[in-house]
């Protein structure tokens, strides 16, 4: 069993020196916001760039992300009150007091989310899944007090996973604070993936298992079945570079959830329940583990193709193709689908198909894109079983081959999944002209990041280029802005503690 590891100084980042007097700095900030306490001991998590497979993860097909050397650190000390005081280093983000229920019982009724947008909400959802899991887990029925002061380099809205960072680090803080001191990584995955479900995010696990699996210079295949888990490995070339650039066109995907991430989430099991319907699956014994409690595009075709082990690259390779033709040949409305039409093809009323899926997560729309959802999803994790394979292949063609898989990928996320825009777009083909072998917006999409792959010597003039492009994009961006907004990121380590406040 792998555990989230106790570290004592600084040694993992790829520049411990530079990172000494941040965390200096926050624990100068610690003592001001709390001057009569000491800090305890800090956690911390980091935000993550997935190279491939977007907007699979909540159907179960592994994606390859890494987690980076941006992150979110928290100095914690704890007291014998009956609440958490959280302050951030940022002004922007105030002085946040939450009071804790006497016992752990009913914690996600008596811890109540913000009607308004609040970072105290993000802290909540950790504190929600924590107390969840030290009541199922542990004698513990009660929280320790927390002051704690929060620093993060992760961009909000960059499509870097900031929130998952930040809830991640909450909850890590939380269940060390309350005795847990061997946490294992794969309990950390499992409690965290659904902590933004209580801001209304429908999100699957790829961010919080990147976060936490994370190891200094390898980036990661993430497996979803039997059970969630991160597997870090090397690249077997020397001089490849991802190149990070935030588009810096803010992605808030909680606020923007119904009509942009939440209704993927809808179109992609709707789609699931129509494939199962005309394939004579429902009556099988398909599993029925969609976050809406139906089928997923990945259950659909483990039922239709046949049991596939996640490490068998070749026969999930064929499955999928398999797929993408069941795809064009049984969802053939490509205008999109009335909620009318649906309800006709899997026999239910409209009613039952609000409460199956309008209710848990409300979205809004025009047409469910079924089919243009279901074939990005299936081509998309066919891309990333590709690129496995291009990893054990000792192929010289590494970076055309990767290059060319992100850039389909990027055309999927733009035509079929529509998470893309044309400024992204432009980003993109500014970058493949300068020096990147594939670049593809990360994440979630709608805005945020994209990721370049590149190699040493292409490396210098993809970044004039895209710095040129940004200071025409926006003349009164800032050196220190545009230094922030173009990051060479290394894989970086996954969350951590570090029981030492002398760095
Ligand atoms: C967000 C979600 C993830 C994943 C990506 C898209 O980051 O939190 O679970 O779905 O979008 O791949």
């Amino acid at each position: 069993m792998s555990t989230v590891p106790i570290l004592k100084d600084l040694s993992f980042y790829s520049n411990p020196d530079l990172q000494k007097s941040r965390y200096e700095n926050l624990i100068k900030s610690f003592k001001v916001n709390f001057p009569n306490d000491e800090v305890n001991f800090i956690a911390r998590s980091p935000g993550r760039v997935n190279l491939i497979g977007d907007h699979i993860d909540y159907n179960y097909f592994p994606v390859l992300p890494m987690a980076i050397e941006v992150d979110v650190i928290a100095s914690v000390s704890l007291n014998d009150s009956n609440k958490i005081v959280i302050t951030n280093t940022n002004p922007n983000f105030e002085r946040y007091t939450i009071e804790l229920p006497a016992n752990l019982e009913n914690i996600d009724k008596d811890i109540r989310i913000d009607d308004v947008h609040s970072w105290g909400n993000y802290f909540k959802c950790g504190l929600i899944v924590a107390s969840k899991f030290l009541n199922e887990t542990t004698t513990t029925n009660s929280l320790k007090g927390m002051h704690i002061t929060f620093n993060g380099t992760v961009p909000t809205g960059g499509g870097l996973s900031s929130s998952a960072a930040f809830c991640v680090t909450s909850t890590l803080a939380i269940l060390y604070a309350n005795g847990c001191h061997q946490i294992s990584k794969s309990d950390l995955t499992k409690i965290t993936v659904v902590s933004e479900h209580y801001v209304g995010l429908n999100n699957g696990g790829m961010d919080q298992c990147a976060s936490i699996y994370g190891e200094q210079g390898k980036a990661l295949q993430i497996q979803f079945k039997p059970t969630i888990k991160g597997i870090p490995f090397k690249f077997p070339v020397e001089n490849l570079v991802f190149l990070i650039t935030n588009s810096l066109q803010v992605s808030n995907k909680q606020e923007t959830a119904p009509y942009h991430y939440n209704l993927r989430v809808v179109e992609m099991a709707i789609a699931s329940d129509l494939l199962a319907k005309k394939l004579n699956l429902e009556n099988s014994e398909l599993v029925k583990d969609s976050n809406l409690g139906g089928f997923s595009l990945r259950s659909v075709m483990d039922g239709y193709c046949g049991e596939w082990k996640d490490d068998d690259y070749e026969t999930g390779i064929l499955h999928l193709q398999k797929m993408i033709d069941v795809v064009e040949t049984k969802l053939t409305n490509k205008k999109g689908y009335s909620v009318d039409e649906i309800c006709e093809e899997l026999g239910i009323s409209t009613e039952e198909f609000k409460t199956k899926y309008l209710t848990k997560f409300p979205i809004k729309f025009q047409a469910l894109k079924l089919y243009q959802r279901a074939l990005h999803v299936y081509k998309e994790s066919l891309r990333v079983l590709q690129v496995i394979k291009l990893l054990s292949s000792n192929t010289s063609d590494f970076f055309n081959k990767f290059g060319e898989l992100m850039n389909e990928s990027q055309q999927d996320l733009d035509l079929l999944n529509e998470s893309s825009n044309s400024k992204l777009n432009e980003i993109c083909s500014i970058a493949l002209s300068n020096g990147s072998f594939g670049s593809r917006v990360t994440g979630a999409g709608w805005g945020g990041s994209i990721v370049h792959l590149t190699n040493t010597e292409d490396l210098p003039n993809l970044i004039d280029s895209l710095r040129n492009y940004y200071k025409q994009e926006f003349p009164q961006i800032s050196e220190n802005e545009l230094d922030e907004a173009i990051i060479d990121s290394k894989p970086g380590m996954g969350s951590c503690i570090i029981a030492s406040t002398k760095f």
